[in-house]
């Protein structure tokens, strides 16, 4: 089963509560989104590989290490995972990004999917799917399904808020894939939102309704 891992560093923990708070407009909700995932990125970058290499300073010869440059993919399941790319390409920016449209039906709560474009090479590539929102699981269990078709073999989930069933589906359906998180919600209400949560999360970046 995939590991899941909560972020709770205190300036994430500070900036998630004003984004869960319902008097933040869009462009600060958008700011701090954007802050909370670059945090988040300096976080789930702590295993990327590195090599050993040498630089002359000033005085000396140093033995040193740079990172060996392996391909790194976000994912952003549109829309609401789009307010999160910026943020991780801060300190990744060699990053590339493929687009997954998925939206949740709001009578069935199924995934339904619209678009999806990809890298070519992404089977090489350690994929970080990235949404804000992991509710019932049910769009980020389908991203991942559909990016394994497409050839990917390893890939992360990140997301700002998850509740339980989310991160049990996605573990059910894809034991291979580490869940990370700033923070894990009680529930989820009888529409499936997330309990206490930040709302809806797409419409909040947009400013739609
Ligand atoms: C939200 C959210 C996730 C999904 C989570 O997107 O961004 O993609 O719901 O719910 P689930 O875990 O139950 O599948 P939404 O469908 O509202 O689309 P949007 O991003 O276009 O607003
Ligand atoms: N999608 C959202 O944007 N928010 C939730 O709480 C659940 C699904």
């Amino acid at each position: 089963m995939g590991n899941v891992y909560v972020f709770d560093h205190p300036l994430i923990q500070h900036k998630l509560t004003y984004i869960r708070d319902k008097n933040t407009g869009t462009k600060e909700f958008r700011e701090l989104v954007d802050e909370v995932s670059t945090l988040m990125a300096y976080e789930i970058t702590r295993d990327m590989p590195l090599q050993d290499v040498t630089v002359e300073t000033p005085v000396a010869t140093a033995k040193c290490k740079v990172l060996s440059g392996k391909k790194l993919g976000l994912v952003p399941i549109l829309r609401a995972g789009l307010g999160m790319v910026d943020g991780i390409l801060k300190l990744i920016p060699a990053a590339k990004v493929g687009h997954m449209g998925l939206y949740r039906d709001p009578d069935t709560l199924e995934p339904v999917h619209y678009y999806s474009k990809m890298p070519t090479d992404i089977g090489e590539r350690d994929l970080i799917v990235i949404d804000p929102m992991l509710a019932t699981g049910g769009s980020a269990s389908e991203a991942i399904r559909s990016l394994k078709e497409l050839g990917a073999k390893s890939i992360k989930l990140m997301c700002l808020i998850a509740a339980p069933p989310g991160i049990e589906r996605v573990r059910k359906d894809h034991g291979d894939v580490d869940i990370y998180v700033a923070a894990v919600d009680e529930k989820l209400d009888e529409k499936s939102y997330i309990i206490p949560g930040l709302g809806d999360a797409g419409d909040r970046l947009f400013g739609t309704k």
